[in-house]
């Protein structure tokens, strides 16, 4: 078999695991959709804290939250003006912002460039099919504040702080109790 051939075949196994892992994923977060504000609410809200004592929000400003799962920290952000985006329809469904959010990836998000004055993200990237590109659009839909907190045990960790690094200017990186919250 030539290696061409090898290696679509490999790609193509390569690409099938990581659908496999996504909706692994996905059905977990739907599975404790019911009781994930019990779950997290308190350690997120701790993330969003330190994030609004390092980004300074407006109440005009317009954020994104990438990942936004319930949107459980939103009420302590000082803007009515909040979108987020998320693949799960059940974190979604059991929100009350839901109309504010919008069921898709970070990977392709249906929004203008520049349209966000800050976009955030919790411990949400290392979920991400394909953590480049989910990256890239980031920083396409965003202005110039970011907020992007990572799961520290993560495997995939070094990979992602190689890539905000590539991509954004990194302001500061606060060591938070299980996250990495790197400031932009
Ligand atoms: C640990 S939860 C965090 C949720 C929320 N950011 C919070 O602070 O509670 C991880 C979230 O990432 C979402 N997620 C998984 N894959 C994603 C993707 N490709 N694009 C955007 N979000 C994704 C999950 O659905 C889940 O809501």
């Amino acid at each position: 078999m030539c290696i061409y051939r090898l290696w679509v075949i490999n790609n193509k196994k390569i690409n099938y695991l990581i659908i496999m892992i996504f909706h692994l994923i996905m059905s977990y977060y739907n599975n404790i959709s019911s009781g994930y504000d019990e779950l997290y609410k308190e350690e997120q809200l701790n993330k969003i804290k330190l994030i609004l004592q390092n980004v300074k929000i407006n109440s005009e400003d317009k954020i994104l939250d990438v990942g936004c799962g319930t949107g459980v920290s939103w009420d302590l952000i000082p803007t009515q003006n909040i979108v987020g985006i998320d693949p799960s329809n059940e974190l979604i469904e059991k929100s009350k912002h839901k109309k504010n959010m919008i069921l898709g990836k970070a990977e392709k998000m249906p929004l203008r460039d520049n349209e966000f004055d800050v976009v955030i993200s919790l411990t949400a990237i290392h979920n991400f099919e394909d953590i480049k590109k989910g990256l890239i659009e980031i920083k396409r839909v965003g202005k110039d504040k970011f907020a992007l907190s990572i799961l520290k045990k993560s495997k995939k960790l070094d990979f992602i702080k190689k890539e905000i690094n590539k991509l954004f200017k990194v302001k500061k990186e606060i060591n938070e109790g299980k996250d990495i919250i790197f400031i932009i």
